[in-house]
Formats: structure tokens, sequence, C-alpha cells
């Protein structure tokens, strides 16, 4: 199946980033958000990242204004109608994403692909919202979008092959190295990630190092950009609490469980750089 229309739901840190990597790759590309405000706040996001891409020499001038020309937010879901796929990338929260692929559904046309890019939840439960299961996937990628290389394919057992093969080719012409995943809560990478990050919350409210050691530690004994901590300011604490929630949720194992600090931060609106404090001091910067 041809792919020119791409619909994307949600203009946060990631659907942003989803939306850049996929006008810059030369499709068509609509961006909804529920309020014009997060619309204009996800479209800042964006033209700063384009800004980047060309300061960093990823791309010429022309290429961005190409880019622009290709990208549209809007507030409006009828304005995804004529998209060939669409990648819902709004919060992880069930019940709103299932409504809003049960109201996607019904707009779209029945060839269209729907995936999301959810990091924890079973793309099976949310593709039994929609009449397409056969044309559901999973699309997982990383922050940042334009600088991470990885997507992850989740297929389910309902997941048609020709999908599948669709949204991998896709996946390699907005520039990425995709792998297949099968639909277990966190795929490949949270399986692995969200139990270490959560281990070092742990390691700092146990003192066995300061989060600096903790940080430098994994940076420099192991060769990671950066320290678990500050990666998870990086993701945000709310997104990982919820993330592992989830797991927890799914697996019942100890190690996917949060540890009361995390919840003690996310509950005081410590989120990570998006609030300006997490377990470093962003200087009140979002
Ligand atoms: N567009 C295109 N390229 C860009 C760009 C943009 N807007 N901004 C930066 N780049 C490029 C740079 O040119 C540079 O490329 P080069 O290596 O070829 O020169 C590269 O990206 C790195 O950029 P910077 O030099 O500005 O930044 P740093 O070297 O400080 O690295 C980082 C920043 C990429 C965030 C790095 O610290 C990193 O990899 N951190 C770990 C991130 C990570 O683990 N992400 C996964 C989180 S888990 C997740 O997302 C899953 C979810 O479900 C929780």
């Amino acid at each position: 199946m041809e792919i020119r229309r791409v619909g994307v739901l949600g203009a946060g840190l990631m659907g942003a980033g989803i939306a850049e990597v996929s006008a810059r790759a030369g499709y068509e590309t609509t961006v909804r958000e529920v309020s014009d405000d997060l619309a204009a706040r996800g479209r800042a996001r964006i033209e700063s990242s384009l800004e980047k891409a060309v300061e960093r020499q990823k791309a010429t001038a022309g290429e961005r204004d190409a880019a622009r020309g290709r990208l549209r937010t809007t507030t409006a879901l009828g304005d995804l109608a004529e998209s060939d796929i669409v990648i819902e990338a709004i919060v992880e929260d069930l019940d709103l994403k299932k409504k809003t692929y049960r109201e996607l559904d019904a707009l779209c046309k029945p060839a269209a692909i729907f995936c999301s890019n959810t990091s924890s939840l079973t793309i099976t439960e949310l593709s039994a919202a929609t009449g397409r299961p056969d044309r559901f996937a999973g699309l997982h990628f990383f922050n940042p979008v334009p600088v991470m290389k990885l997507v992850e394919v989740v297929r389910t057992i309902a997941t048609s092959p020709e999908t599948l093969e669709t949204v991998f080719a896709f996946a390699k012409s907005l520039g990425k190295e995709p792998i297949r995943a099968g639909d277990n809560s966190g795929f490949v990478v949270n399986r692995l990630l969200v139990p270490y990050l959560l281990d070092a919350v742990r390691a700092l409210e146990e003192g066995v190092g300061t989060r600096e050691d903790i940080d430098r530690g994994m940076e420099l004994g192991c060769g990671h950009p950066m320290g678990p901590l500050r990666l998870l300011d990086f993701v945000g604490l709310d997104t990982t609490y919820a993330i592992a929630q989830i797991m927890f949720d799914e697996y019942r194992e100890k190690r996917f469980a949060p540890p009361p600090l995390l919840k003690r931060m996310v509950l005081a609106g410590r989120y990570g750089r998006k609030s300006g404090r997490g377990f470093y001091d962003y200087g009140g910067a979002k």
C-alpha cells in the first residue's frame, strides 16, 4: 500500500517529533492536538527542532522550508480523514486512547492503517476498539525522535503480514532502523530500560551513591550518553511512573514497581526537564 498522507495524534514531545520526521521524509503530515494552545506549542517545538537540524547541518534551509510546507496542525479530528496512516501519540490513558480510536475508525477510510506510539499499553487492546485490528500495529519511537534511530514495530496476533510490511517500510522511509517486537508490555527496549531506571531511583533512595555519582558511573563505566537519573528527567518522571505502573500491572514483578521516591517526585510536580525540575534543577526552564 502506498502512503502519501500521514496523520499524527498528539503534538507533545513524541507526537511533534514524529510529525517532524514524517514531514521531513516527504509526507503530507497533519498533526492534531486538542486545543489551539497545545497545537501552537507543538508547532513551536517542531519549528525549533527544524532550526536545530539546519544549524547542525542535518538539513538544508530548503529542506526545512519544504518540511514546513508539508506540515499542518489542527484541532479537528476530521482533518485526519484522508490519512493513509495515523500514528497516535497521546497520553498513556487507555480509555482516552480507545475513545479516540473509535472516533477515528468511523471517519478514516477503511484501508488506512492505525499505529500507536504507546510504550507500555497493549496494542491488541487498542486495536480491538476499532473495526480494523488487521490494519493496526505498534510503532514505538524514542526520544528525541529526530535523533534516535530506533523504531519498534509491534505486531499483534491480528496484525496482517501486509500491514506489518507496510509499517516496516514506512519506518525505514523515515530514516529509522526498525526492529520487530511482540505485543508484550514494554516491547523490547522498555522491558529492559524501565527496571534499570527504577533501580537507579532505588539506589539513590538507599544512599548507594549521590545522583551525580550514579549518573557518572553509568556514563563513564558503561558509555551511556546520559546517566539514568538524567535520562529519567529527560523522558519525564510522570511518563516513566505511568509506564512502570502499567508494566507492573502486566507482569506483577517487583522490578517493574515504581519506587516510593519516584511517586513522591511525581506528586510534587517534579517531572524533570518539562517542569523545570526533577532529579536536577533546570532553572525553571520548560
Ligand atoms: N534534528 C536532527 N538532528 C539533530 C537535532 C535535530 N533537531 N538535534 C540534534 N541532532 C543531532 C546532532 O547533530 C548530533 O548528531 P552527530 O552526532 O551526527 O553530530 C546528535 O543529534 C546529538 O545531538 P547533540 O550534540 O545536540 O546532543 P548530545 O550529544 O548532547 O546528545 C542526546 C543528546 C541525543 C539526547 C543524547 O544525550 C542521548 O542519546 N541520550 C539518551 C537518549 C535516550 O536514551 N533516549 C531514549 C529514551 S527512552 C524512550 O524514549 C522510550 C519511551 O517509551 C520512554
